[in-house]
């Protein structure tokens, strides 16, 4: 610290010594030029300067997406919104401007920084319990086997009778530990104690080992064995900030996770457990509805069993009937629902693909009301760019139209550092698919006329602030694109893709909605209010043909369907909502 003053001291004296003043006037050519010539703050031809500065930023803050919104506040969200400004501005200054002492330079931080870095300071201050209260309407893009916090999913399956875990070589490595698939499922058949453990020289590949015995068996037991297997299913701090390496480096590890947490979704027990906790976690977020992204036929072994049910709508069977009993119980009762996007692999081959079109829309002739929409998921970078699949995606919609059915598409699509490549050309596609909301559109700010034809198309864009952080697209939320869509008109919404394996711990959108607010100081309160209120207004609560999807977002909040209803539940939990900032910091940030 004290060596920091001497320096920026010094810097300063030698700048003054060079300053020589000069007189009451001195002569430039033929003119006498007088320092007492500078015009007064407040003469006319000033305050005349700053008015029109005044004007010019107004006008073009008209075309902000968020301008009708904050033309209707009301003055309690007026008020809510100037507390907040303050609020920010103040943990800004005394919270997260803090220059790191010389020899702790990886202590310095500053409003904005990267998400894995700034946890555990957000959870300590006040603007964080803001945006935790807030209602935040719908979380619409987020990945299925990537939401639940894992920690409770591993205490489940110890506690489950009859697991067993195996993974594909011994643990006697980094190497091996970093990457060995692991495998966990149920039998019913009396596994014998083991004597050789998956961190030992003698286990063989793919021996199975009682759950509870293999974790306390481990070196650590099991605190250290739980560690290990989140090492393998969150990424981890120190690697998402290794922007040095790359978007593909990321995604290797990434969809690696996966693979793990895949074991999680595979027994029924499990994916009950994962459900009641899911979506009770998303109420104590104060989300009201989700639509998540699944799909490609995913099988599932009944209680008490150890092969798939061969009933295909066995998974969707048990996923209706938690969503139902978790509505019927006293903290879900005020919760709107959930649906399911189909997502097939874009990894797959195209005959994989087709086939798994055929399976989606015969999912949604026996669930309509679960499944929504179709979408392609994994890395866009690798996988098959959407122009490739176009004679697939034509005859999914054929089909879906002779099968009258509505299946409408929610395209990923410019998930990329890109510009004209494939992947960043998905967004053409997208819009030609009039995909209604485009999953990430990281790359469409720069694109002119897509950006004109997504806000005159009503396309949204699901916004995953701190997926792109940790997936290398972002080194941080300031270098985010959201802030430019934001301002440029297109609708966007905040989502959290992956919450679970991206380092968040919680299936919420609080953390992202933070995130968001530290990226612009344009935003603000209401500026989340409107993101959230996007959220409804671009969710799809029910089946609708294309001319009834955009009527019932123009209509908004004074149209007559759903749509318009949950509008209005929503405008009542944000009222409240903002009374709550003001009666809790009102007086603190006056
Ligand atoms: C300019 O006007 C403001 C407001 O009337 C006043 O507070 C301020 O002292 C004035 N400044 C000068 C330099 O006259
Ligand atoms: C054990 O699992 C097999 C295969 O799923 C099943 O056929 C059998 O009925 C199960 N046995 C018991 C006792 O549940
Ligand atoms: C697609 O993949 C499946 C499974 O890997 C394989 O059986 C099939 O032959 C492949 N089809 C084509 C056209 O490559
Ligand atoms: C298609 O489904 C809608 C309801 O989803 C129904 O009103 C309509 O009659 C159906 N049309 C045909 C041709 O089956
Ligand atoms: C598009 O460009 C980005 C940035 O160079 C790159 O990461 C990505 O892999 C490219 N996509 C394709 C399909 O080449
Ligand atoms: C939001 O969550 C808090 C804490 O869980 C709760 O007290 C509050 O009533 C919720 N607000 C709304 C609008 O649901
Ligand atoms: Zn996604």
């Amino acid at each position: 610290m004290k060596a920091h003053v001497k320096t920026s001291l010094a810097l300063g004296l030698a700048l003054t010594s060079n300053i020589f003043l000069l007189g009451p006037s001195v002569l430039v050519g033929a003119q006498s030029i007088s320092l007492d010539d500078i015009p007064s703050v407040n003469s006319s031809v000033v305050t005349n300067y700053v008015k029109a500065r005044s004007e010019y930023i107004a006008s073009e803050k008209e075309i902000r997406q968020d301008h009708a919104f904050r033309q209707k506040l009301s003055p309690v969200a007026i008020q809510a919104n100037d507390i907040v400004a303050k609020i920010r501005q103040y943990e800004i200054d005394n919270v997260w401007r803090q220059p790191a002492p010389l020899g702790e330079e990886d202590s310095e931080m500053f409003a904005g920084m990267m998400f894995p870095k700034a946890r555990a300071t957000i959870l300590e201050t006040d603007l964080w319990k803001v945006v935790s209260r807030m209602p935040k309407g719908s979380l619409l893009h987020a990945h299925l086997s990537a939401m639940q916090p894992f920690d409770v999913m591993l205490q489940a399956v110890y506690d489950t009778e009859g697991m067993v875990i195996s993974t594909s070589e011994a643990l006697t490595t980094d190497i091996a530990r970093d990457n060995a698939a692991i495998t966990m499922r149920h039998v019913n058949t009396t596994v014998e104690a083991a004597s050789v453990f998956l961190h030992e020289e003698g286990y063989v590949a793919e021996t199975e080992i009682p759950f509870k015995q293999a974790a306390e068996a481990h070196p650590g037991g099991k605190d250290a064995f739980f560690a290990y297997l989140k090492s393998r299913l969150v990424l981890a701090p120190e690697e998402s900030i290794r922007h040095d390496l790359g978007v593909d480096a990321i995604w290797r590890t990434f969809e690696s996770l996966f693979g793990v947490s895949g074991n999680f979704l595979g027994y029924e027990p499990l994916l009950r457990t994962y459900y009641r906790n899911l979506l009770s976690g998303l109420v104590d977020d104060n989300i009201s509805w989700v639509e998540i992204r699944h799909g490609w036929s995913p099988g599932l072994v009944p209680e008490g069993q150890e092969e798939d049910s061969p009933d295909l709508d066995f998974f969707w069977r048990v996923t209706v009937e938690e969503i139902a009993r978790f509505q019927a119980t006293e903290k879900g009762k005020d919760f709107w629902g959930v649906r399911f996007i189909w997502a097939d692999l874009r990894g797959l081959n195209r005959t994989l693909i087709a086939n798994n079109m055929i399976n989606a829309l015969e999912m949604k002739l026996a669930f309509p009301e679960l499944i929504s929409g179709y979408d392609l998921v994994q890395q866009e970078d690798l996988g098959a760019p959407l122009i490739e699949l176009a004679p697939e995606l034509i005859f999914f919609q054929e089909q879906a139209s002779a099968l009258n059915v509505t299946m409408p598409f929610f395209f990923h699509a410019g998930e990329t550092l890109g510009d004209g490549n494939a992947t960043d050309n998905n967004l053409f596609d997208a819009l030609l698919f009039d995909s209604r909301r485009i999953g990430h559109g990281f790359s469409l700010h720069k694109h002119p006329q897509l950006l004109k034809d997504a806000i005159a198309n009503h396309v949204m864009v699901e916004v995953c602030p701190i997926s792109s952080e940790v997936l290398r697209l972002a080194t941080d939320i300031l270098h985010h694109p959201i802030t430019a869509m934001i301002n440029h008109g297109v609708a966007t919404a905040i989502s959290n893709d992956d919450a679970s394996m991206m380092g968040q711990d919680a299936p919420g959108l609080s953390f992202d909605f933070y995130q968001v607010i530290q990226a612009s100081d344009n935003l603000g309160l209401a500026g989340l209010g409107a993101l959230a209120e996007n959220s409804v207004t671009w969710s799809n609560f029910e089946d609708q043909g294309h001319l009834e999807w955009v009527k019932d977002i123009e209509a908004g909040v004074s149209g007559n369907g759903i749509k318009a209803m949950r509008l209005q539940q929503w405008h009542e939990q944000w009222e409240s909502f903002c009374q709550w900032v003001v009666d809790e910091f009102g007086e603190q940030y006056s």
